[in-house]
């Protein structure tokens, strides 16, 4: 698309107004932005033609646009949730995260991450008396060679057992949402709940948008992760539970197979601390870390 169209920039077939409008912008001092302002003109033009936009129409997604910004604040993002549902999020992270071996696969940030309040030891409870299935999570970091990566920090967050994060709760403090510390093995461990699927917010317009298309709102079962250390790209990950119904068919379309995982049953254990603990699930994994590219 890209090609075909800057390729019509320079065909004598171009609109008039779009050809003006792309060369108002030719004087730029900044070339990135002269570009990326010239191709967003060029593709706007070109949609709103293809479609032959009525007035009312650009009405609407004026008022759209309006209402979607009204609605974020320092807790809610409706913009993000809007990149997401649109795929957006998920082709602007595959332009910027290209697997290679040894590194895991990248996902949507989402529009609940915020950063916990403190590091949180490790072996730790982070449901308290949230209810739910028990969680055991034991992951190592590592980078592409299978060396642990010590020292780096873990952020976990993750929905309860209703699909609610705790951002989304009024007074609501800090649940299910921790940052762990890598040990010299680069593991972390923690004790969490199983999550479940969940419906992205629909008291919004990205709501209304997904009720006016047919789309329904559910996310498949998932924990975030976001871990980073100096001297390497930070990872922001899900994985997600295998076997849910909406593995498929993503609100947001964040799931990759390498990221579906498949907590085993343990009829009993003990936590980090020694305290007994009855039937729950375990879930092992590596995260594989990617080294920043040289400054150049
Ligand atoms: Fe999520």
């Amino acid at each position: 698309m890209t090609a075909r169209v800057s390729a019509m920039a320079d065909h004598e077939a171009l609109n008039p107004l779009t050809r003006q409008v792309v060369a108002s912008f030719e004087a730029a001092p900044d070339p990135r932005l002269r570009q990326v302002m010239q191709s967003l003109v060029m593709h706007l033009h070109a949609f709103a033609e293809d479609v032959q936009l009525t007035m009312s129409e650009w009405e609407a997604a004026i008022g759209f646009l309006t209402q979607t910004g009204q609605k974020c604040d320092d807790k809610r993002q409706e913009f993000i949730l809007l990149s997401d549902t649109l795929g957006l999020s998920m082709l602007v992270d595959a332009i910027n995260h290209k697997t290679t071996g040894g590194v895991t696969e990248t996902t949507v940030l989402g529009p609940f991450y915020v950063p916990p309040l403190a590091e949180t030891p490790s072996g730790s409870d982070i449901a308290g008396d949230t209810e739910g299935t028990p969680l055991h999570v034991v992951a190592q970091v590592t980078s592409p060679d299978g060396a642990p990566v010590a020292d780096a920090w873990v952020d976990v967050w993750q929905a309860d057992d209703d699909g609610y994060y705790d951002v989304q709760k009024p007074g609501q403090t800090e649940n299910l949402r921790a940052r762990f510390r890598t040990d010299a093995e680069g593991r972390v461990s923690f004790w969490s709940i199983v999550p479940t699927s969940y419906p992205i917010p629909t008291d919004g317009p990205v709501g209304r948008m997904l009720g006016a298309v047919g789309r329904h709102p559910y996310r498949p079962a998932h924990v975030h992760f976001m871990i980073g250390k100096d001297g390497y790209e930070t990872l922001v990950t899900h994985l997600f539970m295998a076997g849910d119904a909406y593995l498929h068919s993503d609100a947001v379309f964040g799931v990759k197979d390498e990221l579906i995982v498949t907590p085993l049953d343990v009829a009993e254990g003990a936590t980090e601390a020694g305290d007994r603990v009855g039937p729950h699930k375990r879930l092992d994994y590596v995260f594989g870390l990617r080294p920043s590219a040289p400054a150049a």
